[in-house]
């Protein structure tokens, strides 16, 4: 027995020996395929062979932002952190990725959070599209908000991309959606959206009171049997009373490619992107077709209204109008 121990001892220390060495090789291979594929902890994702998003920093080198135009999270977006996949751009814009200059921070940011692009350098637009102040473009003008007759706001500018022709008093609106529409535009460009141009802008007091009389004229002609009360029910749905208009607050516009504001603009390929990127600029359709049972008026599918970035991501998100978003804020 004692002999049979001895003769086996060298075969016994080269199986081991050669375990050893195989299970050496295996951990090394495993290591490297680590290190190669995931060993970072992220993952590109590229659309059509290009990178979807601009390449962002490793997030422990970004510096965080603290300005106070750094968009808050809106409600009902995933926060960055509880992101579980990168953001994919779904509609690679037709040219613009790749030659931009880094975007500012808080674009970045907001880029990331909702998981689109911007094919435009939004360097020059940033301040203008969010706002420092995010709720202070958020209120409602309507029959229960209304506007004094000598109301007009003291920074119009005139609006770049209108429509030849147009009187200079359509021509404008506040400074700071001016900008973000120029950037809206810009961005609707480079997706192929280059027939786009607004038609009407701010409207003082009496260039709305002389606007809604006329309609009311062309009702009453058109309706000579019916009382005061059913032709004032009839324009309503598409023309307020004076000092009720959102056209006077100098916030909104009215755009289309069309001849004139005309529902065969409805379904266009561009009415569908303008309806499907306005929050990314602040703005939001203001008269939708699913809520006229709450704004009363008639879907306008050229009328857009600036709120400013958080508020109009946040209506895009929730899927609300501005009344029920004023109302879901406490905004009075
Ligand atoms: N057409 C819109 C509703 C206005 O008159 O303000
Ligand atoms: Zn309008």
């Amino acid at each position: 027995m004692a002999r049979n121990t001895k003769k086996s001892s060298p075969y016994l220390y080269v199986a081991i020996g050669l375990i050893i060495v195989a299970v050496l090789l295996l951990v090394t291979i495993l290591v490297l395929s680590v290190s190669e594929y995931g060993g970072s902890g992220e993952s590109s994702v590229s659309v059509g062979g290009e990178s979807a998003i601009p390449s962002t920093p490793d997030a422990s080198q970004t510096p965080s932002v603290q300005t106070s135009s750094e968009p808050s999270v809106p409600v009902g977006l995933p926060s960055e952190s509880e992101q579980t996949s990168p953001p994919v751009s779904v509609e690679p814009p037709v040219s613009g990725v790749g030659n931009l200059p880094e975007q500012p921070e808080t674009a970045k940011a907001y880029e990331r959070t909702v998981g689109k692009a911007y094919s435009i350098d939004m360097n020059p637009y940033e301040q203008y599209v969010c706002p420092a102040d995010p709720m202070e473009y958020v209120f409602l003008v309507d029959a229960s908000h209304t506007l004094a007759a000598d109301f007009e706001p003291s920074d119009l500018v005139t609006i770049k991309d209108m429509k030849p022709g147009r009187p200079d008093y359509y021509s404008k609106m506040r400074a700071v959606a001016e900008k973000a529409l120029e950037a809206f535009l810009e961005e609707g460009r480079m997706y192929g959206i280059d027939d786009v141009l607004v038609s009407n802008g701010f409207r003082s007091y009496g260039s709305q009171a002389a606007l809604f009389n006329s309609y009311i004229a062309q009702e009453r002609a058109a309706h000579p049997d019916e009382t005061e009360e059913q032709i004032e029910a009839r324009v309503l749905v598409y023309s307020l009373r004076p000092g009720t208009s959102e056209h006077q607050s100098g916030l909104c516009v009215d755009m289309h490619n069309q001849q004139n504001t005309d529902m065969s603009f409805a379904g266009t390929e561009a009415a569908k992107w303008l309806e499907e990127n306005c929050y990314r600029f602040g703005f939001v359709l203001r008269y939708p077709e699913d809520k006229e049972n709450i704004t009363t008026v008639m879907f306008e599918p050229w009328h857009f209204r600036f709120v400013g970035r958080v508020a109009a991501t946040e209506m895009h998100e929730l899927g609300m109008c501005l009344e029920e978003y004023c109302d879901y804020k406490g905004i009075r």
